[in-house]
């Protein structure tokens, strides 16, 4: 079983308020008997069970056909990019990109439109073996289809059209989208994200399995860790840390706490911070509600922003993620000039510092009137990042039910694309050139 903790002692100024428990249990039950608003996007409850033996080994197959390219390129935006770029950056090697390497590297592209980013990009990709997953579920978002377009007649140059469709693999819906439709033309092998399955929920699907196990990752045990806590956020006790996590923050909110924090002190889980920004803020804010989520990466940040949370507007809380175990050990070690005044902690571990510097800060921000919410992880493995991931998809269903939305669409991301199209003239899109034409 997972022992991902979650310690709200300090989240509440009076302790445990009777306000903690508003609606908590009523919307553990909406999302569980999958009676509420989105309903139809519930599939991701059961995705860390959902794969048959043949299932997994199927897409361990996938990223095996990978294995001879220097660098696979996942090209996808939002939920399509951020799930596998945060486990896969959370389990690497910090300087990997700098060692030898038994697994192909991971490239992401598609995230962005930045012209100078493409074009470097195809200058590495230039002469090197590489395979490309291109992930999209409506298989119709303008900057994966740019990313794609490049560099999918650029493999096609490097290595012929024949050799190139072996090298691409395509995760998209089973049917919709143009993206499906080019893949069964291409002969592309294929994944498919479940109509039920929203993009911010499906990490734990082949849009984040794939890429995972391309990097070398052990997916099997980051499904076990989600199945573990599939089970752990299952009842209305204490003992569910997502239920808690989900009643403390809404608590907190009520409370005049507008931004959450998610702070850590490891730099591996930054990307981790971003997936959970995207999972957060495009469930819950809407009707002008929710929490606007935030990150930092503490030490560094701690030197930027550490002023303004100590000490700015009081309308934020901060969750902690505190890594209890590193993967490696080092000791500082003692000089006999001591010209730094360092020896007072020589011979102490570096994570023995980096604690007392978390300690430190949590202490500081709480006695500075910030709310203070903790969350254990025992260790940055497959089997932990796969319960972290799992807990926080249900800590968002949980609370978004709390806060009143439904936390399963994203009705205002289309608003930037519909400028967008106008803007570029997109064909269909004239009334709307026209109308933006005199804003402009
Ligand atoms: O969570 C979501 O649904 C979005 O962030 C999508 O993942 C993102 O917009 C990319 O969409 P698609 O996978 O259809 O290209």
């Amino acid at each position: 079983m997972s022992d991902i903790k979650i310690d709200i002692k300090n989240a509440l100024p009076e302790g445990l308020s009777s306000e903690i428990n508003v609606d908590g249990a009523k919307a553990l039950e909406i999302l569980q008997s999958k009676s509420g608003a989105g309903n139809d996007f519930l599939g991701w409850l059961e995705l860390p069970n959902e794969y048959s033996e043949a299932d997994i080994a199927d897409i361990e197959a996938a990223a095996a056909s990978f294995k001879d390219c220097e660098y696979v390129v996942c090209i996808g935006i939002g939920g399509s990019y951020l799930g596998a770029k945060a486990v896969v950056e959370a389990l690497s090697d910090s300087f990997a990109a700098f060692k030898v390497s038994a697994a192909p590297r991971i490239l992401f592209a598609g995230q962005n439109i930045g012209e100078d980013y493409l074009f470097e990009l195809q200058e590495l990709l230039a002469g090197s073996k590489f395979g490309i997953i291109v992930i999209s579920k409506s298989g119709t978002t303008t900057e994966p289809a740019i990313a794609f377009r490049l560099l999918k007649a650029q493999l096609e140059a490097q290595v012929g059209k024949a050799e190139a469709a072996k090298l691409i693999v395509a995760i998209t819906d089973a049917r919709r989208g143009a993206l499906r439709q080019l893949a069964t033309e291409e002969g592309y092998r294929t994944f498919v994200i479940a109509d039920n399955v929203g993009g911010r929920f499906s990490v734990l699907s082949p849009v984040g399995l794939l890429p995972i196990a391309v990097a070398g990752f052990d997916i099997r045990a980051l499904l076990k860790g989600a199945s573990d806590m599939a089970v752990k956020t299952l009842a209305d006790s204490a003992e569910n840390p997502a239920l808690t996590y989900a009643k403390a923050r809404n608590a907190l909110y009520r409370q005049g706490k507008k931004i959450e924090i998610l702070v850590n002190y490891n730099p591996k889980l930054h990307f981790l911070a971003e997936w959970w920004k995207q999972l957060y803020g495009e469930s819950e804010g809407k009707e002008h509600k929710g929490i606007f989520p935030a990150s930092v990466d503490n030490s560094t940040d701690l030197h930027s922003m550490g002023q303004w949370i100590q000490d700015g507007e009081r309308s934020i809380f901060e969750t902690v993620i505190t890594v209890e175990e590193q993967r490696h050990s080092l000791r500082i070690p003692s000089d006999d000039a001591n010209l730094d005044g360092l020896n007072y902690i020589a011979d102490r571990r570096i994570d023995e510092v980096n604690k007392m510097a978390e300690l430190g800060t949590r202490i500081a921000h709480i006695d500075g009137g910030v709310p203070n919410l903790k969350i254990s992880l025992p260790r940055i493995d497959e089997y932990n990042l796969g319960a972290l991931l799992y807990f926080f998809e249900k800590g968002c269903g949980i609370s978004g039910y709390m806060l009143g939305v439904n936390p399963f669409n994203q009705p205002g991301v289309e608003d930037y694309k519909r400028n967008m199209f106008a803007l570029l003239r997109k064909p269909g899109y004239e009334a709307e050139s026209e109308a933006i034409a005199k804003k402009l």
